[in-house]
Parts: C-alpha cells; structure tokens; sequence
C-alpha cells in the first residue's frame, strides 16, 4: 500500500482497536473514529508511540455529515485515503416485538447506514484516484441469524449485502483497483456484549468458542494486502457454520438458536443493562481490546458445551457426507 491513510471507524475499543494497534506497528497513518474523544485521544497516542501516525476524530458515522468531515480531515492531514475499515456496530437484545423500536432503529442507523456512509465518502475519494481498499466488518450472523438479536442479524445481512453490490458495481466500472471486502468474524473477545442493549432478562454473554480480536485485525491487514478475496470468515467453528449452513441452513439455525439458548444468554435472570452505550458515551463504555471473555475459567463450561456443539456438528456433516457416498 502507498503512504496515505487508512481510516478505521469503532476504533475505541475491541477489534478497531487491536486493528489500529497492529498497523501503528507497521507506520502507518491512521485516521482514529468513534464517539468518545478520550479513549481515541489515549489510543493515538499508543499508536504513535509504536511508529505509526495518527489523529483522532470524533463522529458518529450514523450521521453522513461527519463521516464525510472525517474523510476530508483524512485527505488534508495524509493527502489522500489508501484504506477505509467499517468497524464501529452497537446491538440490541430482546424479544423482536418488544426490544424498543428506537434502539431496533439506532442499530440500523448505525451498523447499516454508518456502514454506507463510510463506504460512500471513501468511494468519492478513492474512484478519482484509481486505488483503494473499503473492508467492512460484517458478522457470521449476517448469514446465520440469531435469536433475540434480529436488528443485529438484520443489519450484518445488509452489510454483506451492501458489499456484493458495491463490488459489482465496480466492476462494471471497470474500477479494477477499487475494492470492497466483507469480514464475517464468529464470537471476538471484546466488550461488544457489555456494550450491547439487553432486554432478555439474562446476562448476555459471549457465545463459545471465542477467538481473539487480534485474529480480526490480522485479517483485516491481510485483506487490505490481498482484496481479491471478496469475504473471509474469521474463526474456524465460523466457517464451518457459513459453509453448512448453505446446504442445511434450518439445521444450522436451529444449532445456533440452541446455542445462544444455552450459552449466550446466562441461565439465571439478571445482568440486563437497558440500553447499554447505544445512545451515551460515558464512562459506562469499555476503551480495552478484549472483553475478558476468551480463556476465563467462568467461561470453561460454555466453552465445553460450545465445542460440543462444534464437534456434534462436524460429526454430522461427516454423516452426511458419508451417506451421500
Ligand atoms: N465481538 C464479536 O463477537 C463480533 C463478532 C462478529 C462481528 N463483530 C463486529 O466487529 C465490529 C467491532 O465490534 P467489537 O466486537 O470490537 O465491539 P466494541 O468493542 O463494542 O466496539 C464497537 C465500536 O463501535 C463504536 N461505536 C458505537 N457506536 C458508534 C457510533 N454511533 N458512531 C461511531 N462509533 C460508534 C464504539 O466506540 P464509541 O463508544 O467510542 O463510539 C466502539 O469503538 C462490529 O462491526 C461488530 O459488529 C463483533
């Protein structure tokens, strides 16, 4: 990649962050986005001190105005944008006719339309200048929906979605150095489900098996190095399930359905945080990497019903596949 800058938007926390981190470490200049100026500020400076470039700036990418302030900001402090990473996403837990439709909303307008607003104002700069890499971190549930997570469901579906068509159309335009790429990761140890609104009654967990965010962020360097690929699956029980479930998708959601049942939700009542850091960014919100999820002994039962969940599957995919020989 030349030496313009690479804009990640949800950078404060979880996988923008470890992204961030990790290309700081390769010099680059990074363009730093969310709605808490603090915890950007704090990370710049991280990021500065591990060789990279860096500016903060604060915007809610629900709204096109400042998405597009913060591209023109990118332009006049590196001179142009070689790369635009779609991170920031919020949730909403519930029942589907009860979770509030202003929160059913906000996640469209921000995981949806933050999403395009991202993709669009990259577009106007990288078009004219013939390069350009837009990866957009979308979710595996974007193909497997979840239960009690529609609007997220929903809103990760529209991701990929936006993707396919953006490539298209591209290629009609024969824009052949200007790429958009799809990220579906499985479960991430970051503070997403801290973040997350929760009206089930029950603590909202990470579903087993949990990869590490750094994982995310190596994929993501690897697709701006490599764009061809137009999705890539990160986490192995992730690809597993994408692949599966284009041929048996009732199966495999119902295997999901039972896992988030079991595993994602807490068994007990409790843990509900009305509408989490949708709408505020206060001190409430969590500015770390992980979430504190991956490799906890608290987590080792849901990790053993999540891998036997895993291996249950595996085993009847083999079954099938034995049958049809
Ligand atoms: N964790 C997982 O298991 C998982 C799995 C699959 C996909 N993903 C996806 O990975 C991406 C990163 O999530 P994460 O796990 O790292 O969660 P996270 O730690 O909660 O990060 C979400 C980021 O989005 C920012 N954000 C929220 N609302 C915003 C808004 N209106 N405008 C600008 N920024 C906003 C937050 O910062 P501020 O509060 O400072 O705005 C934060 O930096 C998301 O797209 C998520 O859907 C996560």
């Amino acid at each position: 990649m030349s030496a313009g800058a690479i804009v990640i938007t949800g950078a404060s926390s979880g996988i923008g962050r470890a992204t961030a981190l990790r290309l700081a470490r390769r010099g680059t200049s990074l363009v730093l986005v969310s709605r808490r100026e603090d915890a950007l500020g704090a990370l710049a400076e991280q990021c500065r001190s591990r060789g990279g470039a860096a500016v903060a700036v604060a915007a809610d990418v629900s709204d096109a105005e400042a998405v597009e302030a913060v591209a023109i900001r990118a332009v006049v402090e590196y001179g142009r944008i070689d790369a635009w990473v779609n991170c920031a996403a919020v949730a909403t837990y519930g029942h589907l006719e009860s979770v509030p439709l202003e929160e059913f909303q906000h996640v469209i307008d921000v995981n949806v339309m933050g999403v395009v607003n991202g993709t669009r104002s990259a577009l106007r700069r990288m078009i004219p200048q013939g390069s350009g890499v837009i990866v957009n971190i979308a979710s595996i549930l974007g193909v497997v929906p979840q239960p009690y997570g529609a609007a997220y469901s929903v809103s990760k579906a529209a991701v990929r979605a936006l993707g396919a068509s953006a490539r298209s159309e591209l290629a009609l335009r024969h824009e052949r150095d200007v790429h958009v790429v799809s990220i579906l990761p499985a479960t991430i140890d970051t503070p997403f489900f801290r973040h997350a609104a929760n009206h089930t009654g029950r603590q909202v967990r990470a579903l087993p098996p949990v990869y590490p965010p750094e994982l995310v962020a190596r994929r993501i360097e690897s697709a701006l190095r490599r764009p061809h690929r137009p999705e890539r699956v990160v986490g192995l029980l992730g690809r597993a399930l994408v692949r599966q479930h284009r041929r048996t998708p009732r199966v495999i959601e119902g295997q999901v359905a039972l896992q988030t049942e079991l595993t994602n939700l807490s068994p007990t009542r409790g843990g509900e945080n009305g509408s989490g850091t949708l709408f505020t960014t206060d001190a409430s919100a969590e500015a770390s990497v992980t979430g504190g999820w991956h490799g906890r002994s608290k987590t080792a039962l849901r990790t053993a019903i999540g891998t036997a969940a895993a291996v249950a599957l595996g085993m009847w995919m083999l079954r099938r596949v034995g049958k049809r020989r």
